[in-house]
């Protein structure tokens, strides 16, 4: 995979880096990982889908330092801007929580603070909430080794999915992602407008899909490489759509082709009832992600 360049802005350096940094530190053996490994690796996974295409647009500012990143993308969209990989110690935690809302405040873009099963200090929910922010959303942190994929599942009729590799279909899935908001989140639309000529190359670590019934687009799905990880994001079906098989149908090609690539594992922030499809693909729960945004 082709590293991407950033502007990476660490304290008070202003750094050229290689989002290789981003990538991955371990090699992770599922079945054995501990829950650290396993939310380490889920975390750096995260770092990629947020950062790669994001830090190279104009506008955009990413700090990714070892113990907490930052990316706002140039767009007051929370679904693009966000806080990650938080490793505080107990004594750095509340200087660095004001760096992040100093770094938010310099755009006054909105943002969220992820907090995942390996977020550091284990008091930093409540640091979080007495420096203004508010528990949003909490979300299933789910793994899945590849070895134990279930068989192929039923594919509903008239179900056609095909990774994006034009324009077109990438316009097509931006609607579908941002329907997921009522009144559809024209940012979102943005942002892949944006970004399409970065996502539409091979060097891509993000496998965009479309899934098209009786040739109408109605689904999506998102599969960011890190190392041996594969992360799910995207998952959407049009409300329409719904209860046939597509969702699982569409998570599962894009499960064979990580296979395929060489990943080893893969990982999903489960929201809701969606976490009972997935499981019936194999995926079993290691934490919760929990998501902060500034009260008020
Ligand atoms: C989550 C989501 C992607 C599921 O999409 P979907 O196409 O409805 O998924 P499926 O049809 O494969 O599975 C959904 C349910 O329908 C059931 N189902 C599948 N085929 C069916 C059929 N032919 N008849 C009846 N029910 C069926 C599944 O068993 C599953 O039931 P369960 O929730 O009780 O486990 C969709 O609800 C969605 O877009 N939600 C909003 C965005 C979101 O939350 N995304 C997930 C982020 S992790």
């Amino acid at each position: 995979m082709r590293a991407g360049l950033a502007e990476v802005n660490l304290g008070h350096q202003l750094l050229r880096r290689s989002l290789d940094h981003a990538q991955p530190r371990l090699t992770v053996p599922v079945p054995t990982a501990s829950p650290d490994e396993l939310a380490a690796a889920a975390d750096d996974n995260l770092v990629v889908h947020a950062s790669w295409a994001t830090a190279q647009l104009p506008g955009a500012r990413v700090a990714l330092a070892p113990d907490l990143v930052m990316v706002d993308s140039g767009l007051s969209c929370d679904t693009f801007n966000l806080v990650c990989r938080a490793r505080l110690s107990p004594e750095a935690a509340s200087g660095r929580i004001r760096d992040a809302l100093t770094f938010f405040a310099a755009s006054g873009h909105a943002f969220s603070w992820w907090l995942g099963p390996g977020s550091t200090p284990t008091d930093l929910p409540g640091r979080l909430t007495e420096a203004g922010l508010q528990a949003t959303e909490t979300e299933e942190a789910m793994v899945l080794s590849l070895a134990e994929l279930t068989p192929d599942p039923r594919v509903p009729e008239g179900l056609e999915v095909r990774q994006i590799a034009s324009l077109d279909d990438l316009n097509r899935f931006a609607a579908l992602s941002a329907a997921n908001w009522s009144p559809p989140d024209s940012l979102v639309v943005r942002y892949y407008q944006l970004t399409a000529s970065l996502l539409l190359t091979p060097e891509a670590p993000q496998r965009l899909y479309l899934g098209l019934l009786d040739r109408q687009p109605v689904a999506t799905a998102e599969v960011t490489f890190s190392g041996d990880t594969a992360g799910l994001y995207n998952i959407s079906t049009a409300p329409a759509s719904r209860h046939r098989g597509i969702g699982t149908a569409m998570t599962h090609l894009a499960l064979r082709h990580a296979r395929q690539a060489g990943c080893r594992h893969a990982v999903l922030q489960a929201a809701g009832s969606a976490a009972s499809p997935y499981a019936r693909l194999g995926f079993r729960s290691f934490g919760s992600i929990t998501e902060f945004k500034p009260g008020g």
